[in-house]
């Protein structure tokens, strides 16, 4: 067993795999339990209509489902911020989980880095917090030391011999997102194994002919990736700049920025002395596209920006990106949590680089 699910009763599965004659004729079950589904990799450069294909069939999908039931869409990175920001408008916001690739996907432009991982969102038809069971995995251990790699700051009684609560990335298993997905379905009908449910059906898409043509690999760059001589406009090296960061980028050169990182305030209420870290989410969101708009205005051409975000604002500045950038990687980090708080980790970086136009 990949984990240890508490008081977990495991949802039957059934797979279906969804054609266009299932699709069109209205011929998928009414869900009231749990629906999994399973998205082919959409092509970048023909995003714009696949992103209206994936919304017809997440609407296909939502109107079968009943007012208690939870919601797994699985895919590749970029497919899921459009799916949420589709999905949102009807459903609740529980979860983004970070699966490992058992292949990594290379790209053809050697600067790019390797995809380790795809992901499985997680909306409820309920409102609240997600309804799950207790999933524990194997501890990892220190190769030197031989202890678990979980601190538990000398508190005995927080640890489990099982092991180590489950969070938001799945690195112990491994899976690819076009291939057998066995394992991961039944990590979700043992987490999603709770009293109220009994079912869990996958609506498998990933064959279905009109989206397995637009189905390639991603973000293969074909454009500009030469490193350039040096810019007419450019600055001293490695300048330390302080201030307040909207206006300090103000002043900077259009294309003359090499490598651009942001590790801006979460927006999370921390209490902090300079500045306020609970905006309402439109101020919020307003300052960042401010400042991401002019991190994009002073890149150079071909170079690269990394945004760290929590997962559900990164979505939100992809979206801002993808309009002047071209989308090159989703990084992610596990952050501590303690081992007897039923939470998930929520860290994660975003790299974008690449602007499409000099
Ligand atoms: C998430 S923390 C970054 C922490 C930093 N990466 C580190 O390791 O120390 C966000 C930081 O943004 C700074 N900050 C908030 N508003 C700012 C602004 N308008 N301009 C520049 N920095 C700002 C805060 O002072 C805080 O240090």
């Amino acid at each position: 067993m990949t984990h240890f699910s508490e008081d977990s009763s495991r949802l039957s599965i059934t797979h279906i795999s969804v054609t266009e004659k299932k699709y069109d004729n209205g011929q998928l079950p009414k869900i009231s339990d749990v629906a999994v589904v399973l998205l082919p990799a959409t092509k970048q450069r023909q995003r714009s209509s696949s992103v209206n294909l994936l919304k017809n069939i997440l609407d296909s999908v939502i109107e079968r489902l009943g007012p208690n039931s939870t919601l797994v869409t699985i895919g590749e990175t970029p497919d899921l911020v459009h799916a949420h920001t589709h999905l949102s408008t009807f459903m609740n916001y529980q979860l983004w989980v970070a699966i490992k690739r058992t292949t990594p996907r290379e790209f053809d432009d050697k600067t790019a880095l390797p995809e380790q991982h795809f992901g499985a969102l997680v909306h409820t038809k309920y409102s609240g917090t997600l309804n799950h069971t207790k999933t524990r995995i194997k501890y990892t251990y220190c190769p030197a030391c031989e202890k678990t790699t979980k601190d538990y700051g000398g508190k005995k009684h927080t640890y489990n011999p099982y092991g180590t609560l489950i969070s938001d990335v799945w690195r112990d298993i491994s899976a690819n997102p076009d291939e057998n997905l066995d394992v991961v379905v039944e990590r979700f009908a043992d987490l999603l194994g709770i009293d109220d449910y009994s079912k869990l059906f996958v609506l498998d898409y990933r064959k279905m002919s009109v989206l397995a043509s637009i189905a390639e690999k991603p973000s293969e760059y074909s454009g500009q990736t030469s490193f350039l001589s040096t810019s007419q406009l450019e600055l001293d090296q490695s300048k330390l700049l302080l201030g307040d960061a909207l206006e300090e980028l103000r002043k900077l050169p259009d294309n003359s920025v090499d490598f651009a990182f942001a590790d801006p305030p979460y927006n999370l209420s921390k209490k902090y002395n300079s500045y306020s870290d609970d905006l309402s989410i439109t101020e919020y969101f307003d300052w960042c596209d401010e400042w991401l708009s002019e991190l994009a205005r002073v890149l150079k051409p071909g170079r690269t920006c990394a945004i760290l975000n929590i997962p559900l604002w990164d979505i939100r500045h992809f979206l801002h990106l993808e309009k002047n950038l071209q989308f090159q990687n989703w990084l992610l980090w596990l952050s501590c949590r303690h081992s007897n708080h039923n939470t998930w980790s929520k860290n994660s970086l975003k790299l974008r680089e690449l602007p499409i136009t000099p």
